[in-house]
């Protein structure tokens, strides 16, 4: 574990570019703010917090801000009691937000259904009720296995508001890791949907969910609620399978909103890490509400006449925390959309922004230089002017890449906003604001209140173009509240690898004015498309492949999606009978990992070995096989990769 050394100062980017009058005098948070906040931030970071949590309706205030006796299970707001689907809903329906458009949904057909917040409202309450009907009660999982539909925020918000907790698995992902969810978290109840609509195909999402059920644990997922969306004709198994429609036919619009302790966990969210099976971050009712309402509120600004576009699914932290908690907790309005970003053409995401006059744009990296390639011609068809900020998150975004996206969506006048930060943060971290002076590429600064900081192997802080590990120094709200079941694993992945600091598993270096450039991760887990892929999960897929004997897993630089995995394989004999030749032996281990992880790792490339690279206590030398592949010194392997 070495940092990628110091950076030629020649790379440094030089360009900056300064906030317009307008934009400082209508900021939320102004010059003055930001140097008021910092300030109290630093010299007491729990004042700082506290009044962001007074900013939220409590049922009960906490006893202290921060609970550290038992760091790092750090407690925030300990004595604390409400609910994030009171302040998210329930407090909107007796204020003027009522009769707002919480969510603004577009389906890839071009169908749209909006929803005022006392529509949500309503319709959250049914399915609560339903809920609890079937039995779930505060503390139970219940599992999404759902597309981007209105219902999947409206089921997020039912297991809130009845203290259930929601395990969200992306809709993409296959039935092998659906089954392993569903068994992890011995979900109650299951929400899913019959299908939906992808790049003009229909998604039969029932048939996966199906296979996954076919061996899943007894007492998990003893009821399935589907969600019509599709009205494509599935396998209904009764008594399990119930139509969402259905079941809410009969539910009361008004349901109690369950009282939970600040740290009672909200949401488990699955996240890969350098080793093993992805884990299940933690997230609670209190701290996670309290920096996604915060920071909603100061980065992305958020006024009562924003129209907020994530482009993120809701299954993934992005859409959780900026798609669904943080909107709905400002009374912002929200569009959801269902498809996929080129569909019908690469003019769909201005159609959209235009269609309802989008403020706010929040993109990934491999999106906009998706859209990079097609050209600015197709933004240029629309009209992108009621844009007044843009976003971007889950890689690094590269200057080329923010220069056209600020250029071409954003007319060079909207604020971009390159927001640092992962599942377990449940916040951003690190990020400009829109009165900040930006430089393309850079995330910016830490945010008031995270003190944020690029060090050595030994925790010392880097000088200034030096590259390092991220490290956070002390605990912010939004934080996780651990890994499920792995109390051990959450101690040695973030708190152990610098003693004391939280590691991020980044490397980032800081320039002269405190600016944070990001490089990617410092561990062996992969960004493809802004998604996290650990190498072990890739090479467990792949020697569970009968003809593959050992197996090793790198990433390599892909134009669009950042990063994409190459494989090195030690086969079993038996494949020379089995396959004609290596590329289609290669093309079906390529298949074996789409089926066994889900459309979402792309396996670029197989070759076949007869050894493998290891470090003499034997362990792979991923490191080695990279720079090799790419041409590079090899001069980076230190001793503490034995
Ligand atoms: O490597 C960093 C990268 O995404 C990782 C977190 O991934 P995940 O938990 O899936 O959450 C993504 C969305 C919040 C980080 O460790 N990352 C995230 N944001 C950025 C980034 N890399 C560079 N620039 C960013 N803005």
């Amino acid at each position: 574990m070495t940092p990628t050394g110091t950076l030629d100062a020649l790379l440094v980017e030089q360009r900056v570019f300064r906030p317009a009058p307008a934009t400082i005098i209508e900021a939320n948070v102004k010059p003055h703010d930001l140097a008021e906040a910092t300030a109290l931030a630093a010299a007491d970071p729990l004042a700082y917090w506290e009044k962001a949590a007074l900013e939220l309706e409590w049922h009960r205030k906490w006893d202290a801000v921060l609970d550290d006796s038992d760091a790092p299970f750090y407690r925030w707001f300990p004595g604390a009691q409400g609910n994030i689907a009171h302040n998210a809903l329930d407090r909107h329906v007796h204020a003027w937000t009522k009769n707002k458009l919480a969510l603004i949904w577009e389906g890839e057909a071009g169908d749209c259904r909006k929803f005022t917040y006392f529509e949500l409202y309503r319709e959250v309450n049914r399915l609560a009720g339903a809920l609890r009907a079937l039995g779930v009660t505060r503390g139970d999982r219940v599992c999404l296995y759902l597309p981007p539909i209105p219902e999947t925020v409206v089921a997020m918000l039912a297991a809130a508001k009845i203290g259930a907790v929601h395990v969200f698995v992306f809709a993409g992902m296959s039935a092998k890791v659906l089954r392993e969810r569903i068994n992890d978290c011995r979900a109650k109840v299951l929400i899913t949907a019959d299908g939906f609509y992808r790049g003009g195909r229909l998604i039969n999402l029932k048939t996966v969910v199906d296979e996954a059920l076919a061996g899943v644990r007894s007492d998990a997922a003893e009821t399935v609620v589907i969600v019509r969306r599709s009205g494509d004709d599935i396998d209904m198994q009764e008594p399990r399978d119930l139509y969402y429609h259905d079941l809410l036919r009969q539910e009361s619009p008004e349901a109690a909103t369950e009282i939970m302790e600040a740290d009672d966990p909200l949401f488990w969210l699955h996240t890969s890490g350098a080793s093993g099976k992805p884990k299940a971050v933690i997230h609670g009712h209190g701290g996670y509400m309290v920096g996604a309402h915060h920071t909603f509120r100061t980065v992305f600004d958020i006024k009562p006449t924003d129209i907020h576009f994530c482009t993120a699914d809701p299954g993934w932290i992005t859409g959780h925390t900026y798609g669904v908690y943080g909107p709905l907790l400002t009374g912002a309005t929200v569009i959801l959309y269902e498809g996929h970003p080129l569909y019908p053409q690469a003019d769909r995401l201005p159609s959209i922004i235009e269609r309802y006059g989008a403020t706010i744009f929040y993109a990934t990296p491999t999106l906009i230089r998706m859209l990079m390639r097609y050209g600015p011609q197709y933004p240029k068809k629309r009209d992108l002017s009621t844009l007044r900020l843009l976003g971007s998150v889950g890689e690094p975004l590269g200057a080329e890449a923010w220069m056209w996206f600020y250029k071409h969506f954003g007319e060079s006048k909207c604020p971009l906003l390159d927001t640092w930060w992962q599942t377990e943060t449940g916040m951003a971290m690190i990020s400009p604001m829109p009165i900040s002076v930006l430089k393309p590429g850079s995330v910016g600064k830490a945010l008031p209140g995270i003190d944020a900081d690029v060090v050595d192997a030994a925790g010392h802080s880097v000088p200034p173009g030096q590259g390092g590990f991220l490290v956070i120094k002390k605990p912010w709200p939004g934080m996780l509240l651990g890994l499920e079941g792995d109390a051990a694993g959450y101690v040695s992945t973030y708190w152990e690898q610098i003693p004391g600091l939280y590691f991020a598993g980044d490397v980032a270096r800081r320039d002269e004015d405190g600016y944070f450039w990001m490089q990617g991760r410092a561990d062996e887990v992969l960004n493809i498309a802004g998604h996290r892929v650990g190498t072990a999960e890739v090479e467990a897929a792949l020697t569970s492949h009968r003809f593959v004997s050992e197996a090793a897993v790198i990433g390599l630089p892909d134009k669009i999606k950042g990063e994409v995995a190459k494989a090195f394989v030690i086969p079993d004999p038996g494949w020379v009978e089995a396959f004609a030749d290596a590329d289609a032996f290669g093309a079906e281990l390529r298949s074996h990992v789409r089926r066994e992880l889900g459309p979402i790792v792309v396996l670029r490339a197989v070759e076949l070995r007869d050894t493998l690279p290891r470090t003499r206590s034997g362990k792979i030398l991923r490191r080695q096989l990279r720079a090799e592949e790419l041409g590079e010194g090899v001069e980076g392997i230190t001793a503490t990769d034995d």
